[in-house]
């Protein structure tokens, strides 16, 4: 089976130069931090476009598929224009997403709305934007959007999000589809849904159903129980109510390879999976064809980033471990702390050498015991000043980063044929304090 990037620990233009520096995408990673400082993240646009246009060719066998990037793994006006170069569209969960997929001129009908407790007003937002597809996840949503088509004389295209229950084996905060799940309606709740709908709710023109059963899985398994189990309701669902569903919408969810231990799927594997579970099945329940949709978040971006730090201080304690601390940590990444997500990484200017390795601990700057990024990993004699390069911080590092102990956000550049370009600014102290208030009553105290 053909290789794709998400399988690579590195970005596929990783390379060693002449002066044992790491490159990424024709750029000194060493240059990179004089340039633009420390901690930097870094996103490599040949990496990223390849893995869209894996997808794109994976899926050529099932003809009418539209791949949504989850923006919520890192959402910027660069990355989205880049993906909609690739065509895809995309996937928002707040009003926030879906003004930065505008503002990149993602094109609306491209856009979907997913979210368990979206708002009236981003509702809303989203009706008067006309975007694409609605996911609808719970009964006060379908009344809400209802009443906004209505008020607005539209009618709006939307998915159904139904819980599977299907069980995968992943991080229990990165399962979604498992029974006990703030996510979607129960599959005992759809009759009375579709009885809505076709009863109430004029304003709704309802396209299908939709799950999301997790993220970073590394199994076929469960993505076939999840189509068996959809079209096995589609069938039930034409049978009592005369309704056919055109259209279908699998999720995401396809695994990274974070670490060595780490076995994704090839995409073109997923591709040949999916493509011919669905067709099976939609030969077997009689259906007419389904526009598939898919909605690949970490898959898509994770491996074409990667963050660099500088090494500062670095503690031994006899007979227990060494700690090197780097200029950033959990506000950049706080993956590791909330559920021990693990990484891999080398110094960037010490790559090919004969240093022996020492066992290590990699932590943050910030005020917690818990704020590791690495638990153990071997390094080249760290020094002060050497440049960490942790590789597969593409999804979800940025777009979940904080500014805990009021520490700046990093600068994100893209690198591209030896060009790099700032594509999110690094934050200033002015960005610090931009929303702070002191109130007048305070102000001569
Ligand atoms: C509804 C939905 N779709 C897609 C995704 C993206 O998942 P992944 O990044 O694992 O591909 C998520 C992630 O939480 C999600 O909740």
């Amino acid at each position: 089976m053909k290789n794709s990037a998400n399988q690579f620990l590195k970005p596929i233009t990783t390379k060693i130069n002449e002066k044992n520096h790491l490159e990424i995408g024709g750029c000194d990673l060493v240059n990179l931090a004089h340039e633009y400082k420390t901690p930097l993240y870094i996103i490599d646009e040949a990496t990223l476009r390849s893995i869209c246009k894996d997808y794109i060719r994976a899926f050529e066998k099932y003809e009418n598929v539209q791949f949504l990037y989850a923006s919520k793994a890192l959402c910027n006006l660069a990355i989205l224009k880049i993906v909609a170069s690739e065509n895809f569209g995309c996937d928002v969960v707040s009003e926030g997403e879906l003004y930065t997929a505008l503002k990149s001129g993602m094109k609306p009908e491209k856009i979907l709305f997913n979210g368990n407790n979206k708002t009236f007003e981003e509702l809303e937002y989203a009706v008067e934007s006309n975007i694409g597809r609605f996911s609808v996840d719970n009964l006060t949503e379908l009344s809400m959007l209802n009443e906004i088509a209505q008020n607005q004389n539209k009618k709006v295209s939307i998915f159904l999000r139904i819980n599977p229950k299907i069980e995968c084996h992943t991080h229990e905060y990165i399962k979604t589809g498992q029974e006990d799940s703030k996510f979607g309606f129960n599959m005992s709740d759809i009759d009375n849904v579709i009885e809505l709908i076709k009863n109430t709710y004029k304003n709704i023109d309802i396209k299908g159903l939709h799950a999301h059963i997790g993220s970073q899985i590394f199994e076929t398994q469960v993505f076939k129980d999840e189509i068996k189990i959809l079209t096995n309701e589609y069938e039930r669902i034409k049978n009592k109510y005369d309704i056919e569903f055109s259209e279908i919408n699998l999720g995401g969810g396809f695994g990274v390879k974070y670490t060595e231990e780490d076995e994704p799927l090839s995409i073109y594997e997923i591709g040949d999976v999916i493509a011919s579970t669905l067709k099976e099945q939609i030969k077997k329940h009689s259906l007419k064809n389904l526009k598939l949709y898919l909605e690949p978040g970490r898959s898509t971006i994770c491996t074409s980033g990667v963050t660099i730090y500088t090494i500062g201080n670095i503690k031994e304690i006899p007979d227990i471990r060494t700690y090197i601390a780097v200029d950033g940590g959990m506000s950049d990444n706080i993956r590791p702390a909330l559920y021990g997500a693990k990484y891999d990484a080398v110094i960037a200017n010490k790559m090919n050498s004969k240093d022996t390795l020492k066992t290590v601990r990699v932590v943050g700057k910030l005020c917690e015991s818990g704020d590791i990024l690495i638990e153990e990993i071997k390094l080249p004699n760290p020094k002060k000043d050497d440049i960490l390069c942790v590789f597969n911080t593409g999804a979800y590092n940025y777009s979940m980063s904080s500014n805990y102990n009021r520490i700046k956000k990093p600068a994100m550049i893209l690198v591209n044929n030896s060009q790099s370009d700032i594509i999110i600014n690094r934050e200033s102290f002015e960005d610090l304090v931009r929303n702070d208030v002191i109130p007048k009553r305070l102000e001569n105290k």
